[in-house]
């Protein structure tokens, strides 16, 4: 039985949550940062004087509303990286000092495997064994979870993220930072055949994904005909190219499935709230008789519950970090090759 709080300041989510065993959430604060919305993305410095005005007020408002105070929790969880660094800088010299004013352990937990733990705040009683798709802002990735801890790379982005491509595809299109969303919204009313957006052409037993192609075929798309962005037809344009990142995604954790021999997938991050991404799993799931394990949407984007989730884990394993514990712009992954 073990009570964490989670801090997560990766990029311009300030956030903080309180988990009890990894698996009950018993509050989850996440505070979105909108002064980067003028500016088209993410502005790092703005990011961090955020997360410094607003980390204490999030981190009391997390223990107020699942009523426990400092006393009550067994340990810290904090991201430590990837992310900006300082960003993650803020929110570790927070969480270091609360809990050696607590006396309590502090858990450095690297972003991406907190994105895995999504799926244990879905599925509490699910075997944490699965083929994952972690499809981001920053990263596009097929793991194979063979348990706590045991994570095998499958396939990986040789260039943009998903979600970087959904954002720039939305800028190109003039809608707001961040356009995952916005693209998601739009195309629900768009046909997804209109447009025959590329595939990448990689060699035939890889698992990796590449999406630059796609962006680039939209700008043409576009230069071509700059009315494709006008009411009438966006839609139809960004439908299509959501399948030409969805189809992907879909068919390679379905190749995955089978070539480590798993029946259970799972999918998380940012873009795992895409709605037509949802619906594509699903169908790929009944059709191959796999169990489909989504993240729970509000576990999706940038959160701290995932961030406690993973602590806990790493906690029962006795990976708690020294106090002087620093934070990386871009730690390695967590998986093994
Ligand atoms: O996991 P996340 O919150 O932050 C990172 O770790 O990067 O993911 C953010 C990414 C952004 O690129 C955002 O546009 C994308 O997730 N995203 C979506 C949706 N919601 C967020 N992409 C497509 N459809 C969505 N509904
Ligand atoms: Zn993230």
């Amino acid at each position: 039985m073990a009570l964490l709080l989670g801090v997560e300041t990766s990029c311009d989510e300030t956030a903080a949550a309180v988990v009890r065993d990894g698996r009950r959430v018993l509050s989850n604060v996440v505070l979105s940062q909108d002064v980067h919305e003028i500016y088209g993305g993410v502005v790092p410095e703005l990011a961090s004087r955020e997360h410094i005005r607003t980390i204490a007020p999030v981190i009391r408002r997390a223990l107020a509303e699942a009523s426990v105070e400092g006393r009550d929790l067994d340990a810290l969880a904090a991201t430590t990286g990837p992310g900006l660094i300082g960003s993650l800088v803020v929110g570790l010299s927070v969480a270091r000092a609360f809990a050696w004013s607590l006396g309590i352990p502090l858990v450095p937990v690297h972003h991406l495997e907190a994105h895995l733990y999504a799926i244990r705040l879905g599925f509490p009683e699910t075997p944490f064994r699965f083929v994952a798709l972690i499809v981001s802002g920053g990263h596009t990735e097929l793991v194979h979870v063979r348990g706590e801890g045991d994570y095998a790379l499958l396939g990986r982005t040789r260039d943009d993220a998903a979600g970087e491509a959904f954002d720039k595809a939305a800028k190109m299109t003039g809608l707001p930072y961040p356009g995952g969303p916005a693209v998601d919204r739009i195309a629900r009313s768009g046909d997804r055949k209109a447009h025959a957006f590329p595939r990448a052409r990689l060699e035939p037993e890889t698992l990796d994904f590449s999406y630059s192609g796609v962006k680039t075929a939209v700008r043409y798309a576009l230069q071509g005909d700059p009315s494709l962005a006008g009411t009438g037809k966006l839609s139809d344009l960004l439908a299509s190219f959501q399948e030409a990142i969805v189809g992907p995604l879909v068919e390679n954790a379905r190749r995955a499935l089978d070539r480590v021999g798993e029946r259970r997938i799972a999918v998380c991050g940012g873009v795992a709230a895409n709605a037509r991404l949802r619906e594509a799993f699903g169908e790929m799931a009944s059709a191959s008789g796999a169990e489909l394990l989504l993240a729970p949407l509000e576990y999706c984007t940038d959160n701290a519950a995932m961030v406690a989730s993973a602590g806990d884990a790493a906690f029962r394993l006795g990976k708690c970090a020294p106090l002087e514990q620093s934070a990386s712009a871009d730690p390695p992954l967590p998986f093994k090759d």
